[in-house]
């Protein structure tokens, strides 16, 4: 089935309005045929959403936020909701990455009941998994990634409104990565759980590798089957490594 690749950077607690040049230079950048088969996304912190959705009116590149708040709105001082996101003009939100995992004791049923808030606000979301070193060392790498599926997807998922990241957490910021090998099979696997919860639509439904992505090795991750784009940390900072890793395809 067709499947249009997502590149996706995730800016993580980094960027001032310092750094707004390097989204406009890569929503000058994310354009011509190539723009119309691979969609290009940028998530900086939540205090940049609305001047950055600003820069890239004239652009396919795309403006996400990295979480939001499981309710409506309400007294939960600090966070956001997903109507605040889309009122930004933002399409997209990380949802379960690790780091809110580790920070935040969020659980596979908090990052459900996200995803779900993120649809009513009709955001796609990005929900992460991923083993750590400790599991993927006890061989329950698959355990946990079936574990995590099945727990932090909500029933309305479907092709559009929903992109797995797959993050091994060891291979985060540590310029390490699995083997070729190892990510087909992970992706393989988390494939076929979502062919058989979701039916057509698990075939589609976009499944990104991320963890060290950078632009040495972007083109090998990116070829691997069933890895349909990539969410990058680090190499998303600079408009040069980001567009130099989307321009793979
Ligand atoms: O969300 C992005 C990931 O955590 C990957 O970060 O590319 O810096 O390893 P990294």
């Amino acid at each position: 089935p067709d499947v249009r690749p997502l590149v996706a950077g995730n800016w993580k607690m980094n960027g001032t309005r310092d750094a707004l040049g390097e989204i406009k230079a890569m929503a000058e950048g994310v354009v011509g045929p190539l723009s119309d088969h691979v969609e290009a996304l940028i998530c900086p912190p939540s205090t940049l959403l609305y001047v950055a959705t600003a820069l890239c009116t004239d652009s396919p590149l795309m403006i996400g936020a990295q979480d939001c708040h499981q309710k409506v709105s309400g007294a939960h001082t600090g966070d956001i909701s997903a109507e605040m996101i889309a009122d930004c003009f933002g399409t997209h939100v990380i949802l379960g990455h690790s780091e809110r995992r580790t920070d935040h004791a969020e659980t596979d049923h908090v990052v459900r009941d996200k995803a779900a808030a993120a649809y009513q606000a009709d955001l796609t979301a990005i929900i992460c998994i991923g083993e750590t070193a400790g599991e993927r060392d006890s061989y329950q790498t698959l355990d946990v990634l079936k574990r995590q599926l099945d727990g932090s997807i909500p029933d309305g998922a479907h092709a559009e409104n929903t992109v797995i990241a797959y993050e091994p957490v060891w291979a985060i910021g540590s310029g390490l990565t699995p083997t070729n090998e190892d990510i087909a099979v992970a992706h393989a696997f988390m494939r076929s759980e979502l062919v058989r919860r979701f039916g057509d639509e698990g075939k589609t439904m976009r499944i990104l590798y991320g963890g060290s992505v950078k632009p040495g090795n972007a083109e090998v991750l990116m070829g691997i089957a069933n890895v349909d784009g990539a969410l990058i940390g680090g190499a998303s900072l600079k408009a040069a490594d980001f567009l130099a890793i989307y321009s793979v395809y």
